[in-house]
């Protein structure tokens, strides 16, 4: 039980209701339900609120997405190999629901699967990280041009420039 629950215990209420006598313990919940942290509730649509902003499923998968291959790229371009294992949990902007599931048509899934085999390819590339991780990063272009092009130039800066 809450901690909060416990100075409260004492107010617990007898109360007549149809001339039964109840005990109605009546500050409990309510402070235990507003001493817990907002849970994080991921509604049907996969809609969550962060910071007061509301963020699909989507959006959220692809900031994640961001902030690794920014990463990646850093470490690329300070001369160091990378081993990434991301694949399996990018795998699913197929399926994540997005703020504008109408953008979500055959040709997102297209541009999807194209990247998803070039993430793949550049996550296998022992020998030419480099070249392999500057297509991958192409194709979330290829996508951003068409279908979000918010990003579009924070994604350019994560490609690596010839040395
Ligand atoms: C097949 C299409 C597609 C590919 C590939 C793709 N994106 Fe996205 N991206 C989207 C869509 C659509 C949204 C909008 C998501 C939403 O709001 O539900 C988005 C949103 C974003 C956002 C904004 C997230 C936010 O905070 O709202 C970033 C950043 C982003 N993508 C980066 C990337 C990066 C980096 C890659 C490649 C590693 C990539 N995307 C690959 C379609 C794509």
């Amino acid at each position: 039980m809450d901690v909060f629950c416990i100075p409260f215990i004492g107010l617990n209420r007898v109360v007549d209701i149809w001339g039964m006598r109840m005990i109605i313990p009546l500050f409990c919940v309510l402070l235990i339900a507003c001493s817990e942290n907002p849970p994080a509730d991921e509604g049907e649509s996969g809609m969550i609120i962060v910071n007061g902003v509301e963020r699909s499923e989507l959006a959220r998968l692809m900031r994640q997405m961001y902030d690794e291959m920014k990463l990646v790229s850093d470490s690329l371009e300070s001369g160091s190999s990378v081993s990434p294992k991301f694949y399996t949990n990018y795998e699913r902007i197929t399926s994540a629901h997005a703020t504008e599931p109408e953008k979500i048509d055959e040709l997102y899934q297209s541009m999807a699967d194209a990247f998803l085999d070039n993430y793949e390819s550049f996550e296998g590339d022992e020998d030419g990280q480099i070249p392999a991780f500057n297509i991958m990063v192409d194709n979330c272009l290829v996508c951003h041009q068409n279908k979000c092009p918010g990003p579009v130039k924070a994604i350019k800066k994560l490609k690596i420039k010839p040395q």
